[in-house]
């Protein structure tokens, strides 16, 4: 036995609370001011340029899930305000939105870009409190890019010539777009920006448990003075999101969410001619061979599957380690996890925050239940958790088999499957055997393993030597049941166009 083994042998058996890494790293607490954010005590729905109280007369709460105190009161769409949103996009859509110049459309979009630069820190800070991940991420990720974004597609709308050369295009009308909790705002920048870009006029429907950056957009988009009904945002839970999708008025669905409601609206939509594009889940292969550079590579991983506590669709979410090198990858992910700072997200220097929810916070232990119970070895951050909220430590499994549940089913969580693989072949293979196809990270030095490998992997985004890094000008989808259609770059554009001739 190796020394390197015995260590790790060593490491399955000590109690992680002996080991005491935390205490080493501690930082004196950071706290980011939320003073100068206003939350209101309550918000209405959005349409036709309005806060309209909603005719259902319903309002549910929004909660910070790092806290569990109730930040606001949303109003609950029903049918009823859905339709009324949707006749607003209707309306805006043949007075106003489908006249303008397309230049004159991109100045309004150029101007929602400018507003939400200058008002980052706010929404940096109300994305943090209302779905609980860390104010690093929310600041450094989620809000530039989404004001990348508008800036990126704002350019696009008087050149859709370019765009498909040849070819002439007209927007489709109304696009019904629902979206997720882990990127609320940078969701809504994706799906908003190549739309109305395009000419389309817009119904969004924020996830339940994150609505406050997407309405305190549509204060943005008030201030810009876009067109009365341009853009439209119905707060609510699935149900409200079904009757937006359902609506007979709609012309486009974009969805990204789960494969579950995914495949429920591909049906309930079928055979009505709406467009449609879905982004749904993952299980992405990060791929270590063994002359990766090893603690870029840690970094790399850690950074795919632990920050935004793992609720990222491309998540890293499966560790393929070349069979060499395996006790001195998991040996330094074991060190890793342990300085992992998990705790108040507004502290700049929190890593991990909290999970957005009591729901995903139930079904990633059942997941990770399931994978003790089948045998899999559980390693863990030592970390504290706080009393308070729902938290879950950074994990991963070792001796973990293709079949088990933890590497077929999206966990969406904090949590890393740790396989292994002896030939580049078997790596691919194994990758592939997933029903998902979303993302994948190599890690080789090698440029041409880069190439050969990228090429047979069945995903739509690929990272090399790095992960989780996004930009407006690269498309961004899936394979399988990942979903269809692309969302960013030129190809983001397609979805919500016809191609006239
Ligand atoms: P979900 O798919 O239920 O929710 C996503 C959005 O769809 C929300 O706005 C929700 O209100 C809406 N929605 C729910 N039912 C609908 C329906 N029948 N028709 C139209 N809209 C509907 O996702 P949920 O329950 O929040 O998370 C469950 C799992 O889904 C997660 O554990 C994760 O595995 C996966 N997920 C994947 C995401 C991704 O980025 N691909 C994002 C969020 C969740
Ligand atoms: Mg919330």
């Amino acid at each position: 036995m190796t020394t390197l083994e015995k260590k790790v042998t060593r490491l399955e058996v000590v109690e992680p609370k002996q080991l005491n890494f935390g205490k080493k790293w501690d930082y004196a607490p950071a706290p980011e001011a939320t003073d100068f954010v206003k939350i209101k005590p309550r918000y209405e729905l959005f349409i036709g340029g309005k806060f309209v109280k909603p005719k259902s007369g319903n309002y549910f709460k929004s909660i910070n899930p790092a806290t569990e105190e109730v930040l606001t009161e949303v109003a609950e769409a029903n049918e009823a305000d859905v339709d009324a949103a949707v006749r607003a996009a209707r309306n805006a859509y043949e007075k106003y939105w489908s006249k303008l110049a397309p230049a004159e459309r991109a100045k309004y979009i150029f101007r929602i870009a400018r507003q939400l630069q200058e008002k980052g820190r706010e929404f940096a800070i109300l994305e943090t409190m209302d779905g609980g991940k860390p104010i690093k991420e929310a600041r450094d990720g989620d809000i530039p890019l989404s004001v990348a974004h508008f800036f990126y597609y704002a350019g696009w709308a008087d050149k859709l010539e370019y765009a498909f050369p040849g070819r002439k295009c007209r927007p489709l009308g109304v696009a019904g777009q629902v979206i997720p909790w882990n990127f609320p705002l940078l969701m809504a920048a994706w799906k908003l920006a190549p739309a109305l870009a395009c000419g389309n006029t817009v119904v969004l429907k924020p996830a339940e448990t994150t609505p406050l950056t997407a309405l305190h957009l549509a204060q943005i988009i008030q201030e810009a003075d876009l067109p009365p009904g341009v853009v439209n945002i119905v707060t609510g839970f699935g149900k409200t999101g079904a009757a937006l999708v359902k609506h007979p008025d709609i012309n486009k669905i974009a969805f990204t969410g789960s494969t579950e409601v995914g495949k429920g609206i591909m049906k309930s939509i079928a055979g009505t001619g709406k467009k449609m594009t879905l982004e749904l889940g993952g299980k992405a292969a990060n791929i270590i061979f063994e002359d990766a550079p090893m603690d870029q590579a840690i970094e790399g991983i850690i950074n795919g599957i632990y920050f935004n506590q793992g609720h990222v669709c491309c998540a890293g979410s499966r560790l393929f380690v070349q069979e060499s090198v395996k006790d001195i990858v998991i040996r330094k992910l074991y060190d890793r996890i342990q300085t992992l700072r998990v705790g108040n997200p507004l502290d700049k220097n929190t890593d991990v925050g909290a999970i957005n929810s009591r729901e995903q916070l139930g079904k990633i232990k059942e997941l990770v239940e399931s994978g003790v119970q089948e045998g899999c070895k559980l390693h863990q951050s030592a970390c504290e958790l706080p009393k308070k909220g729902f938290w879950f430590p950074p994990t991963f499994f070792t001796g973990v088999a293709q079949s088990n549940r933890i590497a077929q089913e999206e966990i969406f969580g904090p949590v890393l499957s740790v396989l292994t693989f002896r030939t580049p072949e078997e790596a691919v293979e194994k990758a592939n055997n997933t029903a998902y196809g979303l993302s994948a990270g190599v890690w080789t030095d090698k440029g041409s393993k880069i190439f050969k490998i990228s090429s047979k992997l069945k995903a739509g985004v690929i990272w090399a030597n790095t992960y989780n890094k996004f930009d407006p000008t690269s498309p961004f989808g899936g394979y399988k049941e990942s979903g269809f259609g692309r969302e960013g770059g030129l190809h983001g554009l397609l979805p919500y166009v016809k191609l006239v001739r």
